[in-house]
């Protein structure tokens, strides 16, 4: 079926996926957990492994020239797709440790009594090290009340704001409601407030085209594994003065220049902020995922995405008994119910088609315990998802509503 060319663009698209040659009844609508991987990554990994595998910076010899090289190649890279400089791309093992590593190294400028700004919609990485650093520091945490779909506003971040405000923490896209924060607006009170701004873009960097300068956030976190490349490796941006103002979290093996018995001189950033052997084939696999994106363009990603969305809204919606928490979404992302049923047993019935979709809090609980229920099931799309994709996981919906009714006395 083909609606719109999009489908057939998602299905030629599907030969770059080895997994659907493996499970060509696949229908992989958890996307927003991990995406699939195309065979470039995979070739660019394997290159590094069979023709030049050997540690970087380390090895004077022509093998360790080579993978420094593609190592620091996959940085500029990753400086040029967020539109940074290349010693203010960190490579990190994943949006957590990025995320992490922020609140470590940046807490030691806060006091007590100083204000920090949430979000009922961050994922746990996000919120959690904020939530320590506020109980050991005697930090206020503040959440930005959303509005009445869930969403984050800028009225609604004015008004949390004190003169004691120091943080903002904020993600992006939410992962659970696929919200887009307006964060431009947002980044611009913070600053005129004197405060830094860390964002999550794990969901982000899939879907729409991050530009740091634009944004003017001061720390930005994302994962390889969901925009097409290889689990292991993340990403931490920040901001070069703020970066050369921080103690690195990590101490040992290639992040110094010069070590003494009581002191030692720290390489510049960003190398300062990975001592020890880095994930040095997911890195240049993170590369060929950018390749891999420029060459199909946000636009239409998105574009596809909400197509699909659409669609699936549709017939969802017209289901008994299914209640859709985020029909007003920005991206391809699903999170609803069908009532009186668990979403781990919802997603449990799916698995016996091959549909895979998520089922439980998303690690976000808070937004989950905001929308008053335990879990949602959430079905993401991405590029190689087809309108068969959502006709078979509508069917599925559907079969498992008119199974429980049966039940019902
Ligand atoms: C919005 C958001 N932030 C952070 C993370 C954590 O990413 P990772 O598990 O790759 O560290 C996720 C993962 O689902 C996410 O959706």
């Amino acid at each position: 079926m083909d609606k719109g060319g999009i489908t057939t663009d998602a299905l030629s698209l599907r030969k770059d996926f080895p997994i659907y040659k493996n499970h060509p009844d696949l229908v992989y609508l958890d996307n927003s957990a991990t995406s699939l991987t195309p065979q470039i990554v995979l070739d660019r990994m394997n290159d590094y492994y069979t023709n030049y595998n050997a540690n970087i910076n380390r090895g004077v010899y022509h093998m360790s020239f080579k993978a420094t090289d593609e190592y620091e190649k996959a940085r500029e890279k990753v400086a040029k797709f967020i539109n940074s400089k290349d010693n203010e791309v960190i490579f990190t093992k994943s949006t957590t440790d990025s995320l992490n590593k922020v609140c470590y190294m940046y807490k030691k400028f806060l006091k007590p009594n100083d204000q920090v700004i949430v979000t009922e919609l961050e994922h746990h990485s996000s919120v959690l090290p904020w939530q320590v650093a506020s109980k050991e520091l005697n930090l206020e945490l503040t959440y930005i009340p959303l509005d009445r779909d869930g969403r984050i506003t800028v009225e609604n971040f004015k008004k949390v704001i004190t003169e004691r405000a120091k943080v903002l923490a904020i993600t992006y896209v939410s992962n659970v409601m696929g919200y887009v924060t307006p964060l431009e607006e947002i980044i611009k009170i913070a600053h005129d407030n004197n405060m830094i701004v860390i964002v999550d873009a794990a969901q982000a960097i899939p879907h729409i085209k991050v530009d740091v300068r634009k944004l003017d956030c001061d720390f930005l976190a994302f994962s390889g594994h969901k925009m097409l490349g290889p689990t292991g490796i993340g990403i931490l941006y920040g901001k070069e003065k703020i970066l050369k103002s921080l103690q690195p979290v990590d101490f040992g093996g290639d992040m110094n220049e010069e070590v003494n018995l009581y002191d030692v001189e720290i390489k510049p950033i960003p190398h300062c902020f990975e001592a020890g052997t880095p994930a040095i084939a997911e890195a240049i696999g993170l590369g060929a995922a950018i390749d891999y994106l420029e060459m199909l363009n946000y636009e239409k990603i998105l574009d596809h995405e909400k197509k699909l969305h659409k669609y699936a809204l549709d017939k969802l919606s017209k289901i008994e008994n299914v209640v859709i928490y985020n029909p007003t979404a920005d991206i391809g992302v699903i999170s609803f119910n069908i009532e009186n049923l668990h979403p781990h047993d919802a997603s449990s019935l799916f698995d016996e088609r091959m549909i895979c979709v998520r089922a439980g809090h998303h690690c976000a609980q808070l937004i989950t315990k905001w929308l008053k229920c335990t879990g949602t099931i959430r079905a993401s799309f991405y590029i190689y998802n087809t309108y068969e994709d959502v006709d078979k996981f509508v069917d599925a919906v559907r079969d498992t509503v008119d199974f429980f009714k049966k039940f019902e006395v």
